[in-house]
Parts: structure tokens; C-alpha cells; sequence
């Protein structure tokens, strides 16, 4: 018996569903800390996505930074898990770690209310990613919960997300920053013509300063943030280290596109460079045709007239169409599942889950996508 969904469930701290963009990372995260809950497990379900959908088919009205129980009542079938739900806050995250991190209240004040950290702590390229792996860290020893499934941000390029911790210290270490504190601290003021070209390119982008105010803005800021640089360092190694152990599964997802499909065969294979377990493949929206040849226009038409609809002729033309379409479809989902299987087959479980009529958008659909996770429902022949 190939090893199951089921057991990542049961014995998993972290589990961190990723892919490209719009594959179904959210509703797959949602619906494996459903079914782990419904297994009796307090899981925590940390999500990225402002998108009210996940709230609504979690059952919330909307989602907040706060943790928020989902009342049993709308899902617990039996057992005592908890399904808590909370939406990562990059800002306060970041705020978090300056508190932890500033050598004193006063350091700790004066960053935070620094107007360059008030501008980029929250738009920072890659920081969103880091701060989501941040609070992962800071959650996964939290007694509150058995297993945190983490669903991570809509990245254009997967690989931003996992290679976050390295860059944050990269750029904790960048020459650009260096060459500028060392100006700063060597006449304890700066002036436009001591700040590098690269470094100009930056500020000029923030727009909202002017000369000598922004310039003691960003240097304070800088000068600042170095005090806190040895404790972020050691930190962002800390997190990127809590990546590798053996309690943490990640859940690779794809749709059945060619370029998904793709870049999930780079994800899985940085994932495994990086000793990074990936622990199942999601493939998610395959589209599934009937078991049935597809009917003539005619044949439809007649049945159609039988039953007396109005517009037989077209109707039977049109639905005899689709049939064809979506039988072609399927053709190619199939192809494109094989060929994922084929190609990923060291990841150890492989898991389909259709394309659903309708957005997955309730608690109730939520549940379909949880049991196809688990194998509860047999996936019809060819997937
Ligand atoms: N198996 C499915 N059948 C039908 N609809 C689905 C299925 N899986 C996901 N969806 C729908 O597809 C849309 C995108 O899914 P989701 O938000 O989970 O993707 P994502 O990978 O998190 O996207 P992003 O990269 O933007 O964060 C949603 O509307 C969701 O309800
Ligand atoms: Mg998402």
C-alpha cells in the first residue's frame, strides 16, 4: 500500500501547501486542515490570501490577523480537533521582530516609527514570503495547536517563497547597505552625493521625502536596523533551518497545465536539493469526462424534440459540442496527470481531485476536496 494523505495528518506539525499561482494552494491548505480537524487534531490554518473566498467556505464572514475558532457545529462530524483559522499580518509580523530584536525600547520606538519602515515594511519585495515563514516559526511550537498548515502567498515565481530566509539575510548583507551605513557612520551625516547610484534608484522609487529630511529618515532607519541585523540573521537561519526537519510535509500543487505541471517538477525538485521533504502532489482541477461516447447532434436533437424543447435543433448541435470539448479536455488532464506522475514519482503520494462544477466556496465543498484528499471517494479510471 502506498503511503496515504491520511498520515501526514496524523503525524505532521507543519504541513505547507505550495505551487504556482491559482493552482488551488488555499483550497487545498483549507481542506487538509478540515480533514486533519475532523480527525481530531487542533490545527491551525495560517493563510496569506485576503481572498473572502477562503473565509466564506471556512465559514466566516471575513478573515482576520487575529486567530479565529470555526464554530465545531459547522463542521465537526465527531472528536475533539479545533480548526482555528488566521490570516498572516506582514506588517505586525515585522513589527514583531523589531520589538524582539531592538537592543532598547527607545531603538525599538524610533524604528517603528520611522517613516522609511512605516513605508517599506510592508511592500518589500520577498517580504511578505519571509514574514510568512517567520510566523510559521514563531507558531509551530504554540501549544494551542498540533499542526500548523501553512498555505503560502500568490508568488509569480514559487521558488521566492522557500528561498525567502537566504535572501532576507543576503540582503541584511548587501554591499548597497553596507556602503551606506559606512558613509553614514563616517560623518555621522549624509549628504545626496555620498549615496550610490543603486541606492538612489531605491529612494527615488519611495517619491514621498525630499532631500535632507528623508536622507536622516533612511539613515536612522539604517543605522537602526543594523543593531538588529546579528539577531535577524541568526533568525532568518533559524526559520530556513525549521524547513528541513522531519515534522514538516510539504504539499506540492499543480493543476493539469502543461506549465504548472512544469514548474511543479522544478518545486518538487528544489524542495528535495534542499532537503525539504515533499511529501504528496496535489493534482488539482483535472477535468474528468463521462464514461460515454459523445451522443450525435442528431441523437441529441431527437431526445430534446421528445421532450418537446423549444430549439432542439441548435440545442442538440451546441451540448453535442461541449460533450466533444470536454471529452478533449480530459483527454489532455490525463495525459498531463500521467506524465506529473511520471516525472514526480519520488514524491511518495500522488493525489487527483477534479475540477468541481463550481468554485470550491463553503464548508460543504470544502469536504468534497478533503475526501478526495484522503481517498474516501474512488477517482473514476484514468486518473
Ligand atoms: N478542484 C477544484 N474545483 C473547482 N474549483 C476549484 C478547485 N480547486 C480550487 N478551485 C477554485 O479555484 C480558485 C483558485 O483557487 P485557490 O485560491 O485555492 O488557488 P491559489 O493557488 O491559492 O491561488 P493564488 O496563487 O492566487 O493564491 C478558487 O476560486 C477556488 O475555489
Ligand atoms: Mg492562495
Amino acid at each position: 500500500m502506498p503511503p496515504a494523505v491520511s498520515d501526514l495528518l496524523s503525524s505532521k506539525r507543519v504541513i505547507v501547501t505550495v505551487g504556482c499561482g491559482g493552482v488551488g494552494k488555499t483550497t487545498i491548505a483549507a481542506a487538509l486542515a478540515l480533514a486533519a480537524a475532523r480527525s481530531g487534531r487542533r490545527v491551525l490554518c495560517l493563510t496569506i490570501d485576503p481572498a473572502k473566498r477562503l473565509a466564506t467556505s471556512l465559514g466566516l464572514r471575513e478573515m482576520h490577523h487575529e486567530a479565529q475558532e470555526i464554530d465545531p457545529a459547522l463542521w465537526r462530524t465527531t472528536g475533539a480537533g479545533t480548526l482555528t483559522a488566521m490570516m498572516l499580518d506582514v506588517r505586525g509580523t515585522f513589527d514583531a521582530l523589531v520589538t524582539r530584536y531592538a537592543g532598547s525600547d527607545e531603538a525599538r520606538d524610533r524604528i517603528l516609527r520611522n517613516r522609511i519602515y512605516r513605508e517599506v515594511s510592508g511592500s518589500l519585495a520577498g517580504t511578505p514570503e519571509y514574514m510568512a515563514m517567520e510566523k510559521l516559526y514563531a507558531l509551530r511550537d504554540d501549544p494551542r495547536y498540533d499542526l500548523v498548515v501553512l498555505d503560502t502567498p500568490p508568488t509569480s515565481n514559487a521558488l521566492d517563497f522557500l528561498e525567502a530566509p537566504d535572501k532576507m539575510i543576503e540582503a541584511m548583507d548587501s554591499p548597497a547597505i553596507k556602503a551606506f551605513l559606512a558613509a553614514f557612520q563616517r560623518t555621522g551625516s549624509l549628504s545626496l552625493n555620498l549615496v550610490s547610484k543603486a541606492m538612489a534608484k531605491v529612494l527615488s522609487g519611495l517619491g514621498t521625502f525630499t532631500g535632507a529630511d528623508f536622507l536622516t529618515q533612511i539613515a536612522e532607519f539604517l543605522s537602526d536596523l543594523q543593531a538588529l541585523f546579528g539577531g535577524f540573521r541568526e533568525r532568518a537561519a533559524k526559520v530556513r533551518d525549521g524547513l528541513v526537519g522531519s515534522d514538516v510535509a510539504f504539499v506540492v500543487v499543480t493543476s493539469p497545465d502543461p506549465m504548472a505541471v512544469g514548474e511543479a517538477m522544478f518545486f518538487v525538485d528544489h524542495l528535495q536539493r534542499h532537503r525539504m521533504n515533499a511529501e504528496a502532489l496535489v493534482l488539482n482541477r483535472v477535468r474528468q469526462a463521462a464514461n460515454l461516447p459523445a451522443p450525435s447532434a442528431d441523437r441529441l436533437a431527437s431526445l430534446l424534440e421528445d421532450a418537446k424543447v423549444p430549439g432542439a435543433a441548435e440545442l442538440g448541435a451546441s451540448f453535442s459540442k461541449a460533450w466533444r470539448d470536454m471529452s478533449t479536455w480530459a483527454r489532455r488532464d490525463e495525459f498531463e496527470v500521467a506524465r506529473a506522475r511520471r516525472e514526480m514519482a519520488s514524491v511518495p503520494r500522488h493525489v487527483v481531485v477534479p475540477a468541481f462544477d463550481e468554485d470550491v466556496y463553503d464548508l460543504a465543498a470544502l469536504g468534497h476536496v478533503a475526501e478526495r484528499l484522503l481517498g474516501t471517494v474512488s477517482a473514476p479510471p484514468g486518473c
